[in-house]
């Protein structure tokens, strides 16, 4: 695992950017395991920027979000796919159709759980897995549990990550009560793992994470056992 301390979130998310940027040079056909949420939008802004600038080319590169919320269709300015075009693929030359994010609205959940397993095997798997990591120890829409999950598979959120994520929606009651996500299995094959965290409110769940007991009543302990592992911490 490569711990790497910064001061600030501008340079959280540089150093975050310039890894994604270095995995597309390597491979222009990367499949990027993608997050939403507040940490990563300065490392989509870098990457808008690196466009801009003619130093990256996303014109191969294929896409696979980590989750998304039951009940929201993807023109609800709080659903995921939403939040992707917003902040990264309406500014980049990404094909649209290489990008992946989770049905909310899919008449039969289970059968699009199946649907997106499918549409990750047949990519190949993921090459880097961008993950943020909840005030609980969530990655995706893990929540602490008795046991690790494989695939992708149906949610109930628990109360905190509604709390947490009530900011971004007129009231709690508007937050859905019930998530698509990929599993920890789908995460823990992921190529490389980058998990980013920012800020003092993250501080604690980082150091048990990383250093604390692997159980899945903190889904991200697991990632201690990935051989490809960086995590980007910010103080600020
Ligand atoms: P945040 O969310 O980036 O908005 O803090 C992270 C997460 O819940 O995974």
């Amino acid at each position: 695992m490569e711990f790497i301390k910064v001061k600030t979130y501008a340079e959280l998310s540089k150093r975050a950017a310039d890894i994604i940027l270095g995995q597309i040079r390597r491979k222009p056909d990367s499949v990027l395991g993608l997050a939403t949420g507040s940490t990563p939008i300065g490392t989509y802004e870098e990457l808008i920027r690196a466009y801009d600038d003619g130093r990256a080319d996303f014109s191969k590169v294929r896409t696979v979000n980590l989750d998304e919320y039951c009940g929201l269709s993807e023109k609800d300015e709080q659903s995921y796919r939403c939040f992707m075009n917003t902040y990264l693929f309406d500014h980049i030359n990404i094909d649209k159709a290489n990008t992946n994010v989770p049905n909310g609205m899919a008449a039969d959940p289970e059968e699009e759980c199946r649907r997106y397993d499918a549409v990750i095997s047949s990519a190949g798997g993921i090459d880097l897995q961008l993950l943020g990591i909840g005030v609980n120890g969530h990655i995706g829409f893990n929540e602490p549990s008795d046991k690790f999950t494989e695939g992708t598979h149906i949610v109930t959120l628990d109360e905190r990550t509604r709390n947490s994520n009530s900011r971004f929606f007129k009231s709690l009651d508007e937050v859905p009560r019930k998530a698509v996500t990929v599993g920890i299995g789908t995460i823990m094959s992921s190529g490389k793992i980058l998990l980013l965290a920012n800020g003092e409110s993250k501080k604690a769940i980082v150091e048990k994470a990383i250093y604390g007991e692997i159980t899945p009543r903190v889904p991200a302990s697991i990632l201690q056992k990935h051989g490809d592992l960086t995590v980007i911490f910010s103080e600020e």
